[in-house]
């Protein structure tokens, strides 16, 4: 595919889909063309969304254990193509993908076996779907604003068969909320890997702060803002290419992970002040608004200006001001 290809008219289509909000369980995706333009498009900005997420990921020292997968409303496969690639082909023995519309699955395979040739590909049977059988790696990506409530207690079900989870949706206060429901279900028989830095109920959900929720922020590739052709993307969609905010859980259900001791992730973006930055962040304490004075420690000051990385901190506080903090760091050097 390249930006000459690109059927504008079915992004047009599909971007009216996505933003009405319609559960009426009808696939929408009407050829393979339609899925070729958005893996393209929607399809690589969630891509580099889930890049964030796997880099969080491999930075809290996780990765699956499961060598099977499976990518739950796969439309074009990106969140599975992203995780194997992150993760490399060869821990994986086998991709399955499902999505209600066969045209969707059809790509997501053929896409997935010309990336990665030496991986079993297959699409998923209603037989599988409704089995019991153990599901491995369970991948869902921006299904939850879609979903009629049959579709979402099918997708429960399965969760409820998968060794590990990893879930990155819309980072909008609804769906966010809706994914924060569902770790409270999945968080009894699961662990959390990631956002949260600890397995208590979540504090965004408790009464009074209402006017949270979780979310983050990926850095897109800084390319694109010099490439007419994004630019064109991003005002004929649009869509502001700066920002790319999402939401995401990662569950496993293996018990002896490490626990991660005294981090905190933070919610949203930093915000800076002349004299103080402020983040709102999330620990096994609860939830906080911390400031940080730039003459405490001007160098985190920058850092959390400028960081592209996840927000992960192992912070210093005396109550509710930062006195210092570091980034969690693996020794690949995230910064
Ligand atoms: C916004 S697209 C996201 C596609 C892909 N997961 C991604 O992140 O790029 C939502 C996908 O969910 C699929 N979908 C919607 N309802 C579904 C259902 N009941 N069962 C399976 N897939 C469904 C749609 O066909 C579509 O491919």
């Amino acid at each position: 595919m390249t930006w000459e290809e690109i059927d504008w008219t079915a992004l047009d289509r599909l971007r009216a889909r996505f933003l009405s909000g319609r559960t009426d369980g009808e696939p929408y995706w009407q050829s393979r063309a339609d899925l070729a333009s958005y893996d393209f498009t929607h399809g690589e900005r969630i891509g580099w969304k889930w890049d964030h997420v796997l880099r969080e990921l491999k930075l809290r020292g996780w990765r699956p254990e499961s060598r099977a997968v499976l990518d739950w409303g796969c439309g074009s496969g990106i969140a599975a193509r992203r995780a194997i690639a992150a993760f490399g082909p060869e821990t994986f023995d086998l991709l399955t993908v499902w999505d209600h519309s066969p045209t969707a699955c059809d790509f997501a395979a053929e896409a997935a076996q010309a990336k990665f040739p030496s991986l079993e590909v297959a699409q998923a049977t209603r037989g599988l779907l409704d089995s019991d059988a153990p599901i491995g790696l369970l991948l869902v990506s921006h299904v939850l604003n879609e979903l009629p409530p049959v579709a979402l207690a099918e997708l429960r079900e399965l969760a409820a068969r998968a060794t590990e989870i990893i879930w990155v949706e819309p980072g909008t206060r609804d769906v966010s909320r809706q994914l924060g429901a569902l770790r409270e279900e999945l968080h009894a028989t699961f662990r959390v890997v990631a956002p949260c830095t600890h397995s208590n109920a979540c504090p965004i959900l408790a009464p009074g702060n209402e006017r949270h929720w979780c979310h983050h922020f990926a850095p897109p590739p800084p390319e694109i803002f010099a490439d007419s052709n994004w630019v064109k993307f991003g005002q004929r969609a649009g869509i502001d290419l700066r920002s790319l905010p999402y939401c995401f859980l990662a569950l496993d259900r293996r018990a002896n992970l490490p626990t991660p001791l005294d981090l905190s992730r933070v919610i949203g973006r930093p915000e800076h002040f002349k004299p103080y930055a402020r983040v709102l962040s999330c620990d096994a304490s609860g939830l906080a608004e911390l400031e940080l004075p730039k003459r405490a420690d001007p160098s985190l000051f920058k850092q959390l200006e400028r960081t592209k990385a996840p927000l992960v901190y192992r912070w210093q506080r005396d109550g509710d001001k930062l006195t210092g903090g570091e980034p969690l760091v693996t020794s690949t050097r995230e910064t």
